[in-house]
C-alpha cells in the first residue's frame, strides 16, 4: 500500500508517519508537506530514510498530481490550524484549508485514489458548560472562528466530491490532541515550554473554558481504523472521554512541574472562544472496534512534560518568537 500524508511534518502528521513506519513495514509512505512556520522537519529525522518527502503546498495542482499519481491513499493533514493566528489573519487558512482541500478533491477524482480528510470537532461550533450534550455525526455545523469555519467548509467539499462525482473519501472529525512534536504556539506545549524557560504560564480569561483531550497516538490508531475498516462516504468522531477544564489542565502540569497552583498569568480571552467541546466516539467504538489505549490523561501529560524537557533542541528555537508575537497580542487586547 502507498500513501500520501500530506502535513506529515506538523504535529499529528509526523506522529502518524513515526507510527505508520514503525508497525506498518508493508505501507509505503510519501510525506506532502509546504514546510510553513508550523512544520518541524526533525520531527521525522528517525524515519526519513523510510519514507519519500516532498516540499509542496497542497494548494499547488501540478505537485498534488505528480505526488498522487499511483498511490492507493491520501491522508489529508496539511492546514493551517491555530485559532488565534485565524482571528488575526484568516487568508491563510482560506487558502489551505479550503482550496488546498478543493485541489486534493479534484487529483484523487482524476486518479481515482482514496481519501481521508482529517477535521475537527470545532466545526460544530461549542456547547455551554455543564450539560451532559455531546457532539455527535448528527450535530449541525455552527463553527465561531475563521480556523474552524474553514475547517467546516473542508468538510463539506469533501462531502459534495462523495455525492456528486464518487470519489472515495471519508472523514474524521478529533478533538483536541495532545503530545510530543506539537507546536508550542498550542495551549499545553506552551505552558510546559513558559515553565521550562522560566517564564509563567498563560491562561485566557478564567481558565473555565472545556476541551476533550486525546493522546495523539489513540487519534492516529483511530484513523488507522478508518483506512482499514471505515466505510466509503462515512463521517467518524474521535474522541477519548477527555474533558478537563483549562485551568484543571494547567493545574495538572503545574504539579507535575513542581511549580506551585498560583504560578500563572490570567491574561485577555481570546476573541469568541468556545466554551466546551465534547465528543461522542459512540459509531467509531462500535462499527470499527476503536478503543483509545492512552485514555490515563495524567500519564499521559506527565510523558508529554518529560517529552518536552528531553527536547529542547526541538522546541527552543521558535519559542521566543512564538512568545514575543504573544505579547504584542495581548499589549493591543488591553
Ligand atoms: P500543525 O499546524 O501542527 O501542522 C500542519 C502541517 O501542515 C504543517 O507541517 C504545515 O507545514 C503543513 N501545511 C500547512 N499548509 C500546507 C499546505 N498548503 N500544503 C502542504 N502542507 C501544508 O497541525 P496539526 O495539529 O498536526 O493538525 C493536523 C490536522 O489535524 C489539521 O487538519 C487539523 O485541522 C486537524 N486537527 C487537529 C487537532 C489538534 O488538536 N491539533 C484536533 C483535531 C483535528
Ligand atoms: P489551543 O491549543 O489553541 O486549541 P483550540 O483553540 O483548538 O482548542 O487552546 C486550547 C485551549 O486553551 C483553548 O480554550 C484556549 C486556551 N489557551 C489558553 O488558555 N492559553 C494559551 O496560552 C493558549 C495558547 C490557549
Amino acid at each position: 500500500m502507498h500513501i500520501v500524508v500530506t502535513g506529515g511534518a506538523g504535529f499529528i502528521g509526523a506522529n502518524f508517519v513515526r507510527r505508520t513506519v514503525d508497525t506498518r513495514p508493508d505501507v509505503r509512505v510519501t510525506v506532502l508537506d509546504s514546510l510553513t512556520y508550523a512544520a518541524n522537519e526533525s520531527s521525522l529525522d528517525e524515519v526519513r530514510d523510510r519514507i519519500d518527502f516532498v516540499k509542496g503546498s497542497i494548494t499547488d495542482p501540478a505537485v498534488v498530481d505528480e505526488v498522487i499519481a499511483g498511490a492507493d491513499a491520501v491522508v489529508n493533514f496539511a492546514a493551517d490550524t491555530h485559532n488565534d493566528n485565524s482571528l488575526n489573519d484568516p487568508w491563510p487558512f482560506l487558502d489551505t484549508n479550503i482550496r488546498g482541500t478543493a485541489v486534493l478533491l479534484d487529483a484523487v477524482r482524476r486518479h481515482d485514489v482514496r481519501l481521508h480528510h482529517i477535521s475537527t470537532d470545532e466545526v460544530f461550533g461549542d456547547l455551554p458548560l455543564d450539560t451532559p450534550e455531546r457532539f455527535t455525526e448528527d450535530t449541525p455545523y455552527r463553527p465561531s472562528s475563521p480556523y474552524s469555519a474553514s475547517k467546516a467548509s473542508s468538510d463539506h467539499l469533501v462531502r459534495a466530491w462523495v455525492r456528486s462525482f464518487g470519489v472515495r473519501a471519508t472523514i474524521s472529525n478529533c478533538s483536541n490532541n495532545y503530545g510530543p512534536y506539537q507546536h508550542v504556539e498550542k495551549f499545553i506545549p506552551r505552558q510546559i515550554t513558559n515553565v521550562l524557560s522560566g517564564a509563567r504560564p498563560k491562561l485566557y480569561g478564567a481558565g473555565l473554558n472545556v476541551r476533550d483531550w486525546i493522546h495523539v497516538d489513540d487519534h492516529n490508531d483511530a484513523v488507522w481504523a478508518i483506512l482499514d475498516r471505515g466505510a466509503i462516504g462515512e463521517t467518524y468522531l474521535i474522541g477519548a472521554d477527555g474533558e478537563r477544564s483549562n485551568r484543571e489542565v494547567l493545574g495538572m502540569i503545574l504539579e507535575a512541574m513542581g511549580r506551585p497552583a498560583d504560578d500563572f498569568d490570567a491574561v485577555p480571552d481570546r476573541a469568541g472562544h468556545d466554551l466546551r467541546y465534547a465528543i461522542d466516539a459512540t459509531r467509531i467504538r462500535r462499527d470499527l472496534g476503536w478503543e483509545p489505549a492512552r485514555a490515563d490523561f495524567a500519564q499521559g501529560l506527565a510523558d508529554t512534560v518529560n517529552w518536552y524537557r528531553d527536547n529542547p533542541s526541538w522546541w527552543s528555537p521558535g519559542k521566543a518568537g512564538v512568545e514575543s508575537a504573544y505579547a504584542r497580542r495581548e499589549a493591543s487586547d488591553v
